[in-house]
């Protein structure tokens, strides 16, 4: 639900100008103040709120400029749009560097006033909104939130605080789980762009299709759907940071707009064709293997440049084996809390058995792991028995062959090798059944066919493309 729109506030001198404008602005359903001149106008803004100015350059008294220099110094979010006797391109350019976000010539068309305060409604929606999420929010990714005392994790916290502060793209790479997103949210938060939105968009989660007007907004029938104009996500995040996460599945055709986009930060909406500028800093991260990516033309060479200013990786958790029992310990903190428990910590075998993990799942799956052993607790400390058997993941490793123990057939370990790596590859597709069956070189249906034989059910979200995975193994009990 969005809050109900402030009026417009309209200087003019003319009464018939004035009367005119409140009845065009008032049939498409914007309230609309109008006074005769930029002294009362300035006493309104003072006392209500308005979403933005639309003012004649001449009036008697204060003139527009002057009257728009006030407002920009006053009110510096208020958007202010200029209607000139007539248009030179120098007096164009004085108008929008004196702060105007537009201006008409007269005569103009009523379509062209109605775009350009469309535009500005949006924009005044999108600031309402950030501040509310900014308030709920407050300082959202702390340093202190990534745990760890193992050397690495310690430079990974030193280098997060001497990159924060620069405008530097950051390019952060790392296997599932290791706490990227925590990594470009403390980026954010130490950033002097603290204060403006941080936007995250998932390129992965977002169908391919969509993407693009997501990223940089759309034009009103730039396509079926497309009823109304929409401000890209970019625009959202203006003065402040976009983390595009998972940005090695995004498609090559776009990768090339988003090129264009890092070079000089203009962009179009799909659609569109006017140029439009923003200043953002970007953050991206993959799980994915990009150097692989660019080998194989998944990925553009000239954008992994643009974007590896700076470059994080971050280390399995198999890599910082000291990290794994102080993660856990701050998980059972985190879920003492949560849940009413009282577990006082790990029994020594409980220990042992974290440690000699392999942890394909990172941080991620130690969390879960915590999460677990707490609910199924009974006694004050942790014991090995509330956690999972290790060894059926054990087989899931890469390069793990599975064994032949006498107890399964020849069909049952394939059928549960195909059943677990089919499980893995959704997973790491966020339950795309499209991307899943394209890195299985399967088509979707035959993956759809494998699922149902080998007990894979899938929960189909509504447009059929996302699902998650309940596995029904039998050889667990
Ligand atoms: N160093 C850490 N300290 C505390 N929590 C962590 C740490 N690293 C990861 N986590 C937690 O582990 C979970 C996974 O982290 P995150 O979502 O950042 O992973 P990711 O690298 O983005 O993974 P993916 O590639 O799958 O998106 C989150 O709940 C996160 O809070
Ligand atoms: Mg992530």
């Amino acid at each position: 639900m969005s809050a109900p729109l402030p009026p417009v506030l309209v200087v003019d001198d003319e009464k018939n100008m004035r009367l005119s404008l409140q009845t065009l602005l008032g049939d498409e359903g914007y309230l609309a103040r109008a006074v005769e001149s930029a002294e009362a106008a300035l006493k309104l803004l003072a006392a209500e709120e308005f979403f933005m100015v639309i003012t004649d350059a001449r009036l008697g008294g204060m003139s527009g400029y002057d009257f728009l220099a006030k407002v920009r110094a006053q009110w510096p979010d208020r958007p202010v749009l200029m209607i000139t006797a007539y248009a030179t391109p120098k007096l164009a350019v004085e108008v929008i560097k004196a702060g105007a976000v537009d201006y008409l010539a007269k005569p103009f068309a009523p379509e062209e006033l109605l775009h350009a305060v469309a535009r500005c409604a949006e924009r005044y929606r999108l600031l309402v909104e950030n501040a509310a999420l900014r308030a709920r929010a407050g300082e959202a990714y702390p340093l202190e939130a990534i745990v760890g005392e193992s050397p690495k994790m310690r430079e990974l916290r030193q280098l997060i605080q001497t990159v924060a502060p620069t405008d530097a793209r950051v390019l952060i790479l790392g296997e599932s789980g290791t706490g990227k997103e925590l990594v470009a949210g403390s980026l954010h938060s130490l950033s002097q762009r603290r204060q403006a939105s941080y936007v995250r968009i998932n390129c992965a989660a977002i169908p391919e299709t969509l993407l693009e007007s997501e990223l940089f907004g759309h034009e009103r029938g730039a396509f079926t759907g497309a009823v109304k104009q929409k401000a890209g996500r970019v625009e959202e995040a203006d003065g402040g940071t976009i983390f595009l996460d998972e940005i090695a599945d995004m498609s090559r055709p776009l990768q090339a707009k988003l090129l264009r986009f890092l070079e000089d930060g203009t962009f179009t909406r799909v659609g569109g064709t006017q140029e439009l500028r923003v200043n953002v800093r970007l953050i991206a991260a993959t799980n994915r293997d990009i150097v692989k990516a660019i080998a194989t033309d998944e990925f553009r060479e000239d954008l992994f440049h643009r974007l590896n200013v700076v470059q994080f990786r971050l280390p399995p958790l198999r890599e910082r084996a000291d990290d794994v029992l102080v993660l856990a310990e701050h998980f059972m903190k985190l879920f003492n809390a949560s849940m009413n428990k009282k577990i006082t910590g790990l029994t020594r075998a409980a220990r042992q058995k974290l440690q000699s993990h392999h942890w394909p799942g990172n941080v991620r799956e130690l969390r879960n792991v915590i999460e677990r052993a707490l609910i199924l607790e009974t006694q004050r400390e942790i014991q090995p028995a509330s956690l999972p058997d290790f060894s059926v993941e054990a087989r899931l490793r890469k390069g793990d062959l599975p064994r032949a123990t006498g107890e399964e057939s020849l069909d049952e370990i394939v059928a549960n090798f195909e059943r677990d790596l089919i499980t893995q590859t959704l997973e790491e597709n966020h339950f795309s059944l499209t991307r899943s069956a394209e890195r299985l070189k399967l088509s979707r249906h035959a993956l759809r066919y494998r699922m149902q034989r080998l007990n894979v059910a899938a929960v189909t979200d509504g447009d059929d493309e996302t699902t998650s995975v309940i596995t029904r193994d039998p050889r667990e009990p």
